[in-house]
This record gives structure tokens, C-alpha cells and sequence, in this order.
């Protein structure tokens, strides 16, 4: 994989000029091989909100799946930097909206609810576009090869296992660093260790996504998969259970880890399969979640305390990171050169108030929202 980062990095230096604008946001000017984003992009505020603008205010944003709505009229609720619900509809159509109290500026009383793009691919995914304007990116375009990736396995024999979540002291990227790469692997996860071939462990960058890979120790013909999602998602998938981890931010240096799990249930005791096989499944990969956890907030606080500012990237064994800090670097490089011209922020997400002729006036929703039910009625 060529290191990607560099290109952008050297743009980054024709184009961007400190002076203008508000970004306390020093965006890296990177003229040596292989280097990682600076430190200041893992504590710094500004830089995070330039980030929210920047990349969360616009891409698409993998929130859920449709196994969690069994009927129409179920809805969920969330905040992925945004607050959100997602509701099946009487047509077994997906429909996102905003929550209202999240929304600067935006009149409730006077608009209604709020669509956010939805898109949902053959395999059941829910991706959201928080981009108010009518055109956001398309999703092809965004995610190309990703669908793809999942198009193997039947998620409807999976049923609901558990959701765990957990409030991490670490910056958004300093945990999709680690999921990005495997050289940590040996020392941070003596389980994988034991059941992974990690010799073997390929990161391939995909438009938006990555493929990882490697081989199962106890059958090397068969390879363990897992998808990164940019920015800040990755699905497991095995033949016993399947998640989606969110890292979600929360500021620069809070995040919160979100794990929806799904396990194959009634197959496995319809074939008499213990359900032990299940327990140990979740054991093994809690714990590689925590060990990860702890790594993040070890290196956060390394972070914090100024010592390290920048690091060199391993070219082959960190391929996947070298990608994806490169799509952060260019997303923030060409919003920032928008505002630079505009002379002002730009707030992607934020309603105006023209725009919400295309707002959904279906008040009972929100005030069946507010009962707090799971299922409207229709
Ligand atoms: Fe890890």
C-alpha cells in the first residue's frame, strides 16, 4: 500500500495558511515519510470540532441494522455526535430523523421532524448522512466496494445476544489507530495470538473501508474477517455471533465504545450446539475489547502529558493506518479550504431554514418519541 498520507500532505502545505481562520486546527504538515497525525490532533477541542464539521457533518455513518426492527412502528434512538432516531415505517421503509434538542438554531415547533439520509444496503446495514443539503455525497461513490464485503453471510439467522457500552478517556482516532493495524496484536492480545495466524494478518484499504484478514490457527483454509468502517466503526463477523463496534466521539478525549451483538441462537440449540460455545465467543472477544480499551487510555495519557508529538508509521504493518489518518487529513484539508474562501464555518448538518419545506411535519411521532415507547402505532 503507497503511503496515501503523503500526497495530502504535501496539498496540505500549498493550500493551507494558518492565518486565516479560526482553527487553532494546525493542520500537520507531514514532509517526512510515514508520520502519524500529530499529537494535538488527539486532545485538541478545536481540532475536534474542525473533525465534526469536517468529516461527521458529511459522510455516511454506519448507526445500525435492520435486525434490531422487527415490525413497523419500531424505533430506535441514538447519538453518533448527532442525535438521532431511525423508524421502520408502515412500508417497511427506514426513516431517520433528528433529535430536535441537538439542532442549533432549528424551530421545532414551526418545522416538524428533521430527515436525515438513510441508506440501507442489501445486507440489512443502516448508514445515515447527517449533510442537510438535498445532495449529500452518494453512497456508492462514498463506499464503492463495501456492501460487498458482507454480501456472504445470512444476518437473519443471527438473533439479538447482548449491547454493551462502555465510556472510554481516549480521542476517537487513538482507538481506530489500533483497529487499523495488528502489529499490536502479539503483546496486547494473547488470545488472538492463540487463534489467529497473525503472521498472516492483511489490512487491504478499500475506498472508505478496509478488509482485514487472517487465518484461523485450528484451519488455516479458513479466514477470520473484520471490516473497518471510516470513520470509526468495524464488524465482526464469525459463524456464531456478529457486532458492530462504534466508537463514537464524545469531545477530544472522551469516547464512547458501543457494541450491538448478535449470535446464532436457536440454530445452534435446534442443533443441540451448547450454548457454551456462545459464552466463550463473548469471552474471547470482551476481553480482546478491553484490552484494547486499556491500551487507548494508556496512550491517551501519554498524549495528554505533551511528551509525544509525533510517530513514524510502520509502511506494510500499518497500511490501514496510513489510510485512513490520510481520509481524515483530506476531509479536513478541503472543508477548511471552503471556509477559508467563504471567510466562516461551515456547518454541514445544520438545517437551514428553507430546507425544512422537505422537514416532516408528523408531530404525534415525536410526542409518542417522548413516552418513551419502543414501537409507534401506526
Ligand atoms: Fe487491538
Amino acid at each position: 500500500m503507497a503511503p496515501v498520507a503523503l500526497d495530502v500532505a504535501h496539498k496540505l502545505e500549498e493550500t493551507f495558511q494558518p492565518s486565516v481562520l479560526t482553527a487553532k486546527a494546525k493542520l500537520p504538515s507531514l514532509t517526512e515519510s510515514y508520520k502519524t497525525l500529530p499529537a494535538q490532533w488527539m486532545r485538541d477541542e478545536s481540532i475536534f470540532e474542525l473533525e465534526k464539521r469536517a468529516i461527521f457533518s458529511k459522510v455516511w455513518l454506519l448507526t445500525s441494522h435492520t435486525c434490531h426492527f422487527s415490525k413497523p412502528g419500531d424505533y430506535i434512538s441514538g447519538n453518533y455526535v448527532f442525535s438521532y432516531f431511525i423508524i421502520r415505517d408502515r412500508d417497511d421503509n427506514y426513516q431517520a430523523f433528528h433529535n430536535f434538542d441537538e439542532v442549533e438554531g432549528f424551530d421545532k415547533a414551526a418545522n416538524g421532524l428533521f430527515k436525515i439520509h438513510t441508506h440501507v444496503t442489501p445486507q440489512g446495514f443502516i448508514f445515515l448522512n447527517f449533510d442537510a443539503s438535498p445532495n449529500p455525497v452518494p453512497f456508492e461513490e462514498h463506499f464503492a466496494q463495501l456492501p460487498a464485503e458482507w454480501k456472504d453471510t445470512d444476518f437473519s439467522e443471527y438473533e439479538p445476544y447482548y449491547n454493551r457500552q462502555a465510556l472510554g478517556n481516549f480521542n476517537w482516532k487513538v482507538m481506530t489507530d489500533g483497529y487499523q493495524e495488528c502489529y499490536h496484536c502479539p503483546i496486547a492480545h494473547p488470545g488472538f495470538a492463540d487463534s489467529l495466524d497473525l503472521k498472516n494478518y492483511q489490512v487491504e484499504p478499500l475506498t472508505n473501508s478496509a478488509r482485514h484478514s487472517a487465518p484461523k490457527k485450528s484451519n488455516p483454509e479458513e479466514m477470520q474477517r473484520f471490516t473497518f468502517v471510516f470513520p470509526t466503526n468495524g464488524v465482526t463477523v464469525t459463524p456464531e455471533m456478529w457486532y458492530i463496534m462504534r466508537t463514537v466521539p464524545l469531545s477530544a478525549t472522551t469516547t464512547r465504545m458501543e457494541f450491538d451483538v448478535r449470535a446464532i441462537i436457536t440454530v445452534f440449540s435446534r442443533k443441540g450446539v451448547s450454548q457454551d460455545v456462545l459464552l466463550e465467543n463473548r469471552e474471547f472477544f470482551t476481553q480482546v475489547q478491553k484490552e484494547d480499551f486499556d491500551l487507548c487510555e494508556g496512550v491517551q495519557r501519554g498524549l495528554n502529558a505533551g511528551v509525544y508529538s509525533t510517530g513514524v508509521l510502520h509502511p506494510k504493518e500499518e497500511n490501514g493506518v496510513l489510510y485512513y489518518q490520510s481520509r481524515v487529513l483530506h476531509y479536513c484539508e478541503s472543508h477548511l479550504e471552503a471556509e477559508r474562501r467563504t471567510g466562516k464555518e461551515i456547518h454541514p448538518s445544520r438545517p437551514s431554514q428553507e430546507a425544512s419545506s422537505d422537514s416532516c411535519s408528523a408531530s404525534r411521532i415525536c410526542s409518542e418519541l417522548d413516552e418513551g415507547k419502543g414501537t409507534l402505532a401506526w
